[in-house]
């Protein structure tokens, strides 16, 4: 395959808006041709000058801004010492970029399909209902949170969904907005534990998508199993390279920076430690 020197050369962007999407998420919106054309589930490499580089998934930037040609976004939740670097940046300052990396959610001919996200997992999703709503599919998706404080997107999802039959369900555990529990409760809800109908042509939904925390995507993963639906995950592992070089993101024999990071039931299938364990920064197993 040919090496795309444009989208491995870092990129200087300037922040242009910052949003506050919670108390501890906020998206970064920059200009960058290559980074607005990112396929739904692709990553950026980012990085953060006198700091780290991350990899961070690809966000849509508000449609409703008229000058977002060419943007693109992330959103980061603050977490250790990368992120909150990322998280403290203001407008004007600057980031390197390279990317987009990886392959993307594939929707082939599904017509109605379920939404399983948590936390920032929910960024490729987003820009998957952007896709699927000019696709007029029909989409249900899951917003997974702990509690109301940190609920995001769900105005979001609404919008970039508005011209295709959708809806918006949202979950907390502690049950202080939208149902309570977890998302993979309201989707064994919707799913029903595949009794409902195991035949393609009757079925709810075609395909579930999913990104989030890897324990909930397991479940994820074992709720359409048992109602015999296919189902995409993106998966995220330690990167430093991005592109397919150090093994650090390596799952079984793939590398999830170069091979992924998104992959169907089947392949899921065949990793031992899907939902298992992963892999620290010296590249030692560490079970979930
Ligand atoms: C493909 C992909 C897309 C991602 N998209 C987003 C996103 O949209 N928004 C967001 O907030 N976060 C995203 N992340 C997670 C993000 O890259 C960082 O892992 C996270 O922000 C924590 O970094 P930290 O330096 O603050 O944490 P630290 O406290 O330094 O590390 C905490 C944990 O974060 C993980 N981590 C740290 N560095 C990396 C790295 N280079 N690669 C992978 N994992 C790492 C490790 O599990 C580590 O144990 C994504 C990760 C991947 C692999
Ligand atoms: S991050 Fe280096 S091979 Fe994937």
């Amino acid at each position: 395959m040919p090496i795309n020197i444009d989208i491995n050369r870092i990129r200087v962007v300037i922040i242009d808006k910052i949003v506050h999407e919670t108390p501890t998420v906020k998206t970064i919106v920059f200009k960058d041709r290559l980074s607005s054309e990112a396929k739904p589930g692709q990553f950026l490499m980012v990085w953060i000058p006198r700091g780290e580089e991350l990899p961070m998934s690809v966000m849509v930037p508000d449609r409703k801004d008229k000058n977002n040609k060419d943007s693109a976004a992330l959103t980061i939740r603050k977490h250790g010492y990368g992120s909150t670097l990322l998280f403290d940046k203001r407008p004007g300052d600057i980031l390197g970029v390279r990317g987009p990396y990886g392959n993307e959610f594939k929707i082939g001919q599904n017509k109605k399909v379920l939404l399983v996200g948590g936390g920032t997992g929910l960024v490729p999703l987003m820009r998957l209902a952007r896709k699927l709503n000019s696709n007029k599919i029909d989409t249900t998706i899951i917003i997974g949170a702990r509690t109301k404080e940190e609920v995001f997107f769900e105005r979001m999802a609404n919008d970039l969904l508005r011209d295709t039959r959708h809806q918006v369900i949202v979950t907390t555990e502690d049950g202080s907005y939208g149902e309570k529990g977890y998302a993979t409760d309201a989707m064994a809800r919707l799913v029903d534990g595949g009794k409902q109908e195991r035949s393609r042509k009757n079925a709810k939904f075609d395909c579930v998508y999913t990104c989030g925390p890897e324990l909930m995507m397991k479940k994820v993963y074992d709720l359409a199993a048992s109602a015999s639906l296919p189902v995409q995950a993106s998966l995220e592992r330690y990167m430093k390279c991005g592109i397919g070089i150090c093994s650090s993101c390596c799952i079984g024999d793939q590398l999830v920076c170069r091979d992924g990071t998104i992959y169907n039931e089947r392949q899921l299938s065949t990793m031992a430690e899907f939902g298992r364990m992963y892999r620290d920064k010296s590249g030692r197993r560490v079970p979930y």
